[in-house]
């Protein structure tokens, strides 16, 4: 009998280690795509499941059918497939999903304790620099901004034993700006803090933070992770399965920051197409960047992928397959001109938001508003999937005055 247990425990041990060498030796584009081999070991559906239950039933002994589902605020069966797929992408020890990319960036924010303080760049997402600056006060949070063009300005930022989470993006949103990931982590980890990084921009296609030292990667999902600009959706990647975690996943829970089960279903499907698309709007940037680079009617293209931008190095150090798909163009005749040239673009689409398989332009400040640090000429661009030669000559009818 015992020989037997032994066996099948044996057996189960050698099939878990062919999946692993399996798993091991494949690259991410095909785990991806695959979403891990996905199928319903049940049914054999390939595609998985949507799952609108808010609740779960228990059995005549009381028992939870199956005890990792109780009720629906705190998780859903249909996360379970771009959970498992982003941990995998990013290198990380588990991901959870969350209704929103702010609502993701919130439960990491809000681990922290009156009195701590938070270092970020002086220039990123402008909606979480909003909030940071409107409630860290109210919720007794120190916040520090920092110049993130700036490679020294961190560590002169980072109070030790006080700064409890160094929050970075990179490439920054909208400047651009690149932030050596390994070398926050070092300056956070010597101060005792946590190093969060919004890598919406990056995707796990271009960047894994983790594997710079990263303890934290947060999504907006709504962006090149779904890719349709068909849902809003979070998510937060964790390095290791800690307090910091646990505390992060009863967050999603008592906040109800959790997505829906439509929503999970299309963000895993739109996760499937990742590596193509990111890597078409990286090669269309990078050509877009080039073609309007010292173009007569352009001051200053901003992007990554050019040697002239200051970040370009270290971009080229910690990003794989390309610079991203955002891009920022600033033309000659000021701020109206810009909003004007914004207005002239036939096939980008005028809309807020990026990483869509539809190229994007917006006038960024005009969204940001009042008080924005974004230049009032630049405009923001967000590579799609379209011919890349449609997108350049709409640019050049729209500056072609
Ligand atoms: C870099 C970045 N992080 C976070 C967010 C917030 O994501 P969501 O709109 O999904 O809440 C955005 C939204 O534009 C973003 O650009």
């Amino acid at each position: 009998m015992q020989i037997s247990v032994l066996f099948v425990i044996y057996g189960i041990t050698v099939r878990l280690a062919v999946t692993m060498s399996k798993k091991n030796d494949l690259s991410p584009e095909t785990l991806n795509a695959q979403a891990l081999h996905h199928s319903n070991a049940e049914t054999g559906a390939l595609s998985p499941g949507i799952h609108p239950s808010s609740t779960y039933v228990r059995d005549e002994n009381y028992e939870l059918v199956d005890p990792r589902h109780s009720y629906g605020r705190a998780e859903n069966p249909g996360y379970l497939v771009a959970e498992n797929v982003l941990a995998e992408l990013e290198g990380g020890a588990a991901a959870l999903l969350f209704s929103s990319g702010t609502a993701a960036a919130m439960a990491v924010v809000q681990t922290l304790r009156p009195g701590d303080r938070i270092a970020a760049p002086k220039i990123m997402y402008w909606g979480l620099r909003k909030w940071f600056a409107k409630f860290c006060d109210q919720w007794g949070l120190g916040l520090d901004l920092f110049d993130a063009a700036d490679p020294g300005a961190l560590e002169k930022t980072v109070i030790k034993g006080k700064t409890k989470l160094v929050w970075i993006e990179t490439p920054c949103n909208p400047s651009w700006d690149i932030i050596d990931i390994a070398a926050a982590a070092e300056i956070a980890h010597a101060a005792d803090a946590r190093l969060a990084v919004d890598s919406t921009v990056a995707t796990p296609v271009l960047t894994q933070p983790i594997k710079h030292g990263a303890d934290i990667v947060v999504h907006s999902a709504t962006k090149y992770l779904n890719g349709h600009c068909d849902i809003i959706a979070g998510a937060v990647v964790t390095a290791k399965q800690d307090e910091l975690w646990e505390r992060i996943s009863e967050l999603r829970t008592d906040n109800g920051a959790i997505l829906g089960s439509f929503e999970a279903f299309l963000l895993q499907r739109g996760m499937r197409t990742l590596f193509l698309r990111v890597r078409k709007a990286c090669e269309s940037a990078q050509k877009f960047a080039q073609h309007f680079d010292g173009h007569a009617g352009i001051e200053a293209v901003i992007y990554p992928g050019l040697q002239s931008h200051p970040g370009h190095k270290i971009a080229g150090q910690q990003m794989n397959r390309g610079f991203g798909g955002m891009l920022c163009i600033q033309v000659k005749g000021g701020a109206e001109e810009a909003l004007e040239i914004v207005k002239r673009c036939n096939v980008f689409t005028r809309a807020t938001s990026f990483g869509g398989v539809e190229s994007l332009v917006e006038h960024r400040y005009s969204i940001e508003g009042e008080g924005s640090p974004v230049p009032r000429d630049w405009r923001r661009l967000s590579m799609g999937i379209e011919s890349v030669d449609d997108l350049i000559a709409d640019f050049e009818q729209a500056i072609d005055l």
